[in-house]
Protein backbone atom coordinates (compact mmCIF):
# COMPACT_ATOMS: atom_id res chain seq x y z
CA UNK A 1 0.00 0.00 0.00
CA UNK A 2 2.77 2.58 -1.00
CA UNK A 3 -0.18 5.29 -1.80
CA UNK A 4 -2.81 4.45 0.96
CA UNK A 5 -4.57 8.27 1.98
CA UNK A 6 -2.91 9.73 -1.47
CA UNK A 7 -5.95 11.43 -3.63
CA UNK A 8 -4.58 11.47 -7.49
CA UNK A 9 -6.14 12.73 -10.58
CA UNK A 10 -5.21 10.10 -14.13
CA UNK A 11 -6.22 11.66 -17.42
CA UNK A 12 -6.32 9.33 -20.08
CA UNK A 13 -7.64 6.53 -17.99
CA UNK A 14 -10.12 4.78 -20.07
CA UNK A 15 -7.71 2.51 -21.45
CA UNK A 16 -3.48 1.96 -22.41
CA UNK A 17 -1.41 3.01 -19.53
CA UNK A 18 -3.98 5.61 -18.26
CA UNK A 19 -5.89 2.10 -17.43
CA UNK A 20 -2.85 1.04 -15.84
CA UNK A 21 -1.95 3.38 -13.91
CA UNK A 22 -5.10 4.10 -12.37
CA UNK A 23 -5.76 0.78 -11.40
CA UNK A 24 -2.36 0.21 -9.66
CA UNK A 25 -2.44 3.73 -7.62
CA UNK A 26 -5.90 2.20 -6.67
CA UNK A 27 -4.12 -1.48 -5.40
CA UNK A 28 -1.29 0.56 -3.98
CA UNK A 29 -4.36 2.42 -2.04
CA UNK A 30 -4.95 5.75 -3.51
CA UNK A 31 -8.62 7.29 -4.26
CA UNK A 32 -7.91 7.83 -7.97
CA UNK A 33 -10.44 10.25 -10.18
CA UNK A 34 -9.87 8.53 -13.67
CA UNK A 35 -10.85 11.31 -16.36
CA UNK A 36 -11.13 10.58 -19.74
CA UNK A 37 -13.80 11.21 -22.30
CA UNK A 38 -15.66 7.00 -22.30
CA UNK A 39 -17.70 7.10 -19.24
CA UNK A 40 -18.78 3.69 -19.88
CA UNK A 41 -15.26 2.58 -20.48
CA UNK A 42 -14.03 4.57 -16.41
CA UNK A 43 -16.99 3.20 -15.15
CA UNK A 44 -15.98 -0.48 -15.91
CA UNK A 45 -12.34 0.16 -14.79
CA UNK A 46 -14.07 1.62 -11.33
CA UNK A 47 -16.07 -1.67 -10.80
CA UNK A 48 -12.41 -3.63 -11.75
CA UNK A 49 -11.33 -1.69 -8.68
CA UNK A 50 -13.61 -2.30 -5.77
CA UNK A 51 -13.66 -5.87 -6.93
CA UNK A 52 -10.11 -5.54 -5.47
CA UNK A 53 -11.35 -3.42 -2.98
CA UNK A 54 -9.91 -0.55 -4.32
CA UNK A 55 -11.59 3.09 -5.04
CA UNK A 56 -11.63 5.14 -8.63
CA UNK A 57 -14.42 7.56 -9.37
CA UNK A 58 -14.54 8.03 -12.90
CA UNK A 59 -14.80 11.79 -14.05
CA UNK A 60 -15.52 12.85 -17.62
CA UNK A 61 -13.37 15.50 -19.51
CA UNK A 62 -11.71 16.23 -22.71
CA UNK A 63 -8.78 17.59 -21.46
CA UNK A 64 -7.59 19.51 -24.43
CA UNK A 65 -10.94 22.10 -23.72
CA UNK A 66 -9.03 24.81 -21.23
CA UNK A 67 -12.45 24.86 -18.80
CA UNK A 68 -12.65 20.83 -18.22
CA UNK A 69 -8.73 20.54 -17.74
CA UNK A 70 -9.09 23.66 -15.21
CA UNK A 71 -11.91 21.97 -13.18
CA UNK A 72 -10.16 18.60 -12.70
CA UNK A 73 -8.08 20.02 -9.56
CA UNK A 74 -11.28 22.09 -8.58
CA UNK A 75 -13.14 18.30 -8.63
CA UNK A 76 -10.29 16.86 -6.38
CA UNK A 77 -10.63 19.26 -3.85
CA UNK A 78 -14.71 19.39 -3.80
CA UNK A 79 -14.74 15.33 -3.55
CA UNK A 80 -11.56 14.65 -1.03
CA UNK A 81 -10.67 17.97 0.17
CA UNK A 82 -6.78 17.50 -1.29
CA UNK A 83 -4.85 16.41 -4.15
CA UNK A 84 -1.70 14.41 -4.14
CA UNK A 85 -0.93 13.17 -7.39
CA UNK A 86 -1.73 14.45 -10.84
CA UNK A 87 -0.55 12.24 -13.77
CA UNK A 88 -0.99 13.81 -17.31
CA UNK A 89 -1.35 10.99 -19.61
CA UNK A 90 -4.09 11.57 -22.17
CA UNK A 91 -2.36 11.71 -25.53
CA UNK A 92 -2.82 11.45 -29.00
CA UNK A 93 -0.95 10.45 -32.26
CA UNK A 94 -0.47 12.14 -35.56
CA UNK A 95 -0.39 10.48 -38.57
CA UNK A 96 3.35 10.54 -39.16
CA UNK A 97 3.80 13.47 -41.54
CA UNK A 98 6.92 15.19 -41.59
CA UNK A 99 6.20 19.52 -41.14
CA UNK A 100 5.30 19.81 -45.02
CA UNK A 101 2.43 17.87 -44.72
CA UNK A 102 1.25 18.75 -41.67
CA UNK A 103 -2.76 19.78 -41.61
CA UNK A 104 -3.89 22.91 -39.80
CA UNK A 105 -6.26 20.53 -38.46
CA UNK A 106 -4.22 17.92 -36.95
CA UNK A 107 -1.49 20.04 -35.42
CA UNK A 108 -4.07 22.01 -33.61
CA UNK A 109 -6.20 18.53 -32.13
CA UNK A 110 -2.22 17.36 -31.22
CA UNK A 111 -1.01 20.47 -29.64
CA UNK A 112 -4.35 20.87 -27.87
CA UNK A 113 -4.16 17.36 -26.09
CA UNK A 114 -0.41 16.13 -25.97
CA UNK A 115 0.72 19.84 -24.31
CA UNK A 116 -2.06 22.22 -24.10
CA UNK A 117 -4.05 19.88 -21.58
CA UNK A 118 -1.06 19.01 -19.61
CA UNK A 119 -0.43 22.97 -19.21
CA UNK A 120 -3.64 23.61 -17.82
CA UNK A 121 -4.25 20.95 -15.85
CA UNK A 122 -0.56 21.19 -14.20
CA UNK A 123 -0.89 25.17 -14.09
CA UNK A 124 -4.01 24.56 -11.64
CA UNK A 125 -2.33 21.50 -9.48
CA UNK A 126 0.75 23.99 -9.44
CA UNK A 127 -1.03 26.59 -8.37
CA UNK A 128 -3.10 24.78 -5.56
CA UNK A 129 0.10 22.70 -4.41
CA UNK A 130 1.98 25.81 -3.59
CA UNK A 131 -0.72 26.68 -0.58
CA UNK A 132 -0.05 23.40 1.30
CA UNK A 133 3.33 22.24 2.75
CA UNK A 134 3.30 18.83 1.34
CA UNK A 135 3.57 20.44 -2.24
CA UNK A 136 2.50 17.62 -4.43
CA UNK A 137 3.69 15.26 -7.15
CA UNK A 138 3.08 15.97 -11.07
CA UNK A 139 3.97 13.22 -13.44
CA UNK A 140 3.65 13.70 -16.87
CA UNK A 141 3.66 10.62 -19.64
CA UNK A 142 5.56 11.71 -22.29
CA UNK A 143 7.51 9.94 -25.25
CA UNK A 144 10.92 8.71 -26.19
CA UNK A 145 9.07 10.86 -29.46
CA UNK A 146 9.80 13.54 -26.45
CA UNK A 147 13.56 13.03 -26.74
CA UNK A 148 14.50 12.04 -30.25
CA UNK A 149 13.77 13.84 -33.39
CA UNK A 150 11.79 11.34 -35.58
CA UNK A 151 9.76 8.18 -33.44
CA UNK A 152 6.79 9.58 -35.09
CA UNK A 153 5.73 12.45 -37.28
CA UNK A 154 6.29 16.82 -36.84
CA UNK A 155 3.05 17.29 -34.37
CA UNK A 156 3.31 14.34 -32.18
CA UNK A 157 7.28 14.68 -32.32
CA UNK A 158 7.12 18.92 -31.29
CA UNK A 159 4.04 18.14 -28.72
CA UNK A 160 6.23 15.56 -26.87
CA UNK A 161 9.56 17.84 -26.98
CA UNK A 162 7.53 20.12 -25.36
CA UNK A 163 6.08 18.41 -22.57
CA UNK A 164 9.25 17.53 -21.70
CA UNK A 165 10.40 20.96 -21.43
CA UNK A 166 7.08 21.62 -19.50
CA UNK A 167 8.52 18.51 -16.93
CA UNK A 168 12.07 19.75 -16.98
CA UNK A 169 10.82 23.51 -16.00
CA UNK A 170 8.53 23.19 -13.71
CA UNK A 171 10.32 20.20 -11.61
CA UNK A 172 13.12 22.88 -11.18
CA UNK A 173 10.88 26.13 -10.64
CA UNK A 174 9.44 24.36 -7.95
CA UNK A 175 12.35 22.70 -6.42
CA UNK A 176 11.93 24.71 -3.45
CA UNK A 177 8.08 24.27 -2.38
CA UNK A 178 8.09 20.33 -2.31
CA UNK A 179 6.50 20.21 -5.66
CA UNK A 180 8.31 17.43 -8.07
CA UNK A 181 7.26 17.44 -11.63
CA UNK A 182 8.82 13.63 -13.65
CA UNK A 183 7.96 12.51 -17.03
CA UNK A 184 7.67 8.73 -18.35
CA UNK A 185 9.11 8.50 -21.83
CA UNK A 186 7.39 5.23 -23.08
CA UNK A 187 8.94 3.40 -25.67
CA UNK A 188 6.75 0.91 -27.87
CA UNK A 189 3.79 -0.02 -25.28
CA UNK A 190 0.33 -2.30 -26.01
CA UNK A 191 -1.64 0.14 -26.10
CA UNK A 192 -4.92 1.86 -28.26
CA UNK A 193 -2.92 4.20 -29.37
CA UNK A 194 -2.94 3.14 -33.19
CA UNK A 195 -6.68 2.92 -33.62
CA UNK A 196 -6.42 7.12 -33.29
CA UNK A 197 -8.38 9.52 -35.33
CA UNK A 198 -5.07 10.37 -37.45
CA UNK A 199 -3.80 6.61 -37.32
CA UNK A 200 -6.06 5.77 -39.78
CA UNK A 201 -4.31 6.74 -42.51
CA UNK A 202 -0.33 7.42 -42.22
CA UNK A 203 2.02 9.02 -44.62
CA UNK A 204 3.61 6.63 -45.80
CA UNK A 205 7.12 8.09 -45.92
CA UNK A 206 7.14 9.56 -42.78
CA UNK A 207 6.22 6.42 -41.55
CA UNK A 208 8.85 4.57 -43.43
CA UNK A 209 11.21 7.45 -42.68
CA UNK A 210 9.96 7.18 -38.62
CA UNK A 211 11.08 3.18 -38.93
CA UNK A 212 14.25 3.56 -39.41
CA UNK A 213 15.68 2.45 -36.07
CA UNK A 214 12.91 0.26 -34.97
CA UNK A 215 14.55 -3.17 -35.77
CA UNK A 216 16.72 -1.88 -32.72
CA UNK A 217 13.31 -2.15 -30.28
CA UNK A 218 13.98 -5.28 -28.27
CA UNK A 219 10.48 -5.97 -27.68
CA UNK A 220 7.08 -4.09 -27.19
CA UNK A 221 5.84 -3.33 -23.88
CA UNK A 222 3.43 -3.71 -21.58
CA UNK A 223 1.14 -0.74 -19.92
CA UNK A 224 2.10 -2.50 -16.59
CA UNK A 225 5.28 -1.85 -16.98
CA UNK A 226 5.22 2.04 -16.99
CA UNK A 227 2.65 1.69 -14.31
CA UNK A 228 4.82 0.55 -11.35
CA UNK A 229 7.22 3.46 -12.98
CA UNK A 230 4.18 5.41 -12.23
CA UNK A 231 3.89 4.09 -8.34
CA UNK A 232 7.73 4.86 -8.03
CA UNK A 233 7.73 8.38 -9.24
CA UNK A 234 4.53 9.29 -7.11
CA UNK A 235 6.47 7.65 -3.47
CA UNK A 236 9.36 8.56 -1.33
CA UNK A 237 11.34 6.20 -3.26
CA UNK A 238 11.77 8.75 -5.64
CA UNK A 239 11.63 11.74 -3.62
CA UNK A 240 15.64 12.92 -5.07
CA UNK A 241 14.22 12.54 -8.84
CA UNK A 242 13.12 16.15 -9.93
CA UNK A 243 12.83 17.45 -13.42
CA UNK A 244 14.05 14.21 -15.07
CA UNK A 245 12.20 13.00 -18.09
CA UNK A 246 13.18 8.49 -18.30
CA UNK A 247 12.91 6.52 -20.68
CA UNK A 248 11.14 3.53 -20.04
CA UNK A 249 11.91 1.53 -23.32
CA UNK A 250 13.89 -1.65 -22.60
CA UNK A 251 16.03 -0.20 -23.88
CA UNK A 252 15.57 1.07 -27.45
CA UNK A 253 17.16 4.22 -27.32
CA UNK A 254 20.23 2.84 -25.67
CA UNK A 255 21.37 1.50 -29.53
N1 LIG B 1 1.63 3.36 -26.83
C1 LIG B 1 2.83 3.81 -27.05
O1 LIG B 1 3.64 3.12 -27.70
C2 LIG B 1 3.28 5.14 -26.49
C3 LIG B 1 4.63 5.45 -26.53
C4 LIG B 1 5.07 6.64 -25.99
C5 LIG B 1 4.18 7.51 -25.41
N2 LIG B 1 2.85 7.21 -25.38
C6 LIG B 1 1.96 8.15 -24.69
O2 LIG B 1 1.31 7.48 -23.64
C7 LIG B 1 0.10 8.16 -23.32
C8 LIG B 1 -1.02 7.14 -23.20
O3 LIG B 1 -1.27 6.60 -24.48
P1 LIG B 1 -1.63 5.06 -24.73
O4 LIG B 1 -0.55 4.49 -25.55
O5 LIG B 1 -2.00 4.41 -23.46
O6 LIG B 1 -2.87 5.25 -25.71
P2 LIG B 1 -4.43 4.98 -25.59
O7 LIG B 1 -5.02 5.52 -26.82
O8 LIG B 1 -4.68 3.54 -25.24
O9 LIG B 1 -4.84 5.87 -24.35
C9 LIG B 1 -4.92 7.28 -24.43
C10 LIG B 1 -5.96 7.76 -23.48
O10 LIG B 1 -6.06 9.18 -23.57
C11 LIG B 1 -7.44 9.50 -23.72
N3 LIG B 1 -7.62 10.80 -24.38
C12 LIG B 1 -7.27 11.13 -25.65
N4 LIG B 1 -7.64 12.40 -25.89
C13 LIG B 1 -8.23 12.87 -24.77
C14 LIG B 1 -8.82 14.10 -24.40
N5 LIG B 1 -8.90 15.11 -25.26
N6 LIG B 1 -9.32 14.23 -23.15
C15 LIG B 1 -9.28 13.20 -22.28
N7 LIG B 1 -8.74 12.01 -22.56
C16 LIG B 1 -8.22 11.85 -23.80
C17 LIG B 1 -8.01 8.34 -24.52
O11 LIG B 1 -9.40 8.30 -24.45
C18 LIG B 1 -7.34 7.20 -23.78
O12 LIG B 1 -7.98 6.94 -22.56
C19 LIG B 1 -0.10 9.19 -24.42
O13 LIG B 1 0.26 10.45 -23.94
C20 LIG B 1 0.83 8.73 -25.51
O14 LIG B 1 1.26 9.78 -26.32
C21 LIG B 1 2.38 6.05 -25.92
Amino acid sequence: MMLKGKIAIVTGASSGMGNEIAFKYAMEGAKVIAVARRLEKLEHLAEKAKKHGGEITPLVADISKQKEAESLVIEAIKRFDKLDILVNNAGIMDDFSPVGDVSDEMWTKVMNVNINGPFYTTRSAVKYFLTREEGGIIINVASIGGLFGARAGAAYTASKHALVGLTKNTGFMYSKHNIRCNAICPGGIVTDIGSGEFMKSVNQQGLAMASAGIGANPRMGLGSEIASVAVMLATEASSYINGQCIAVDGGFTAY
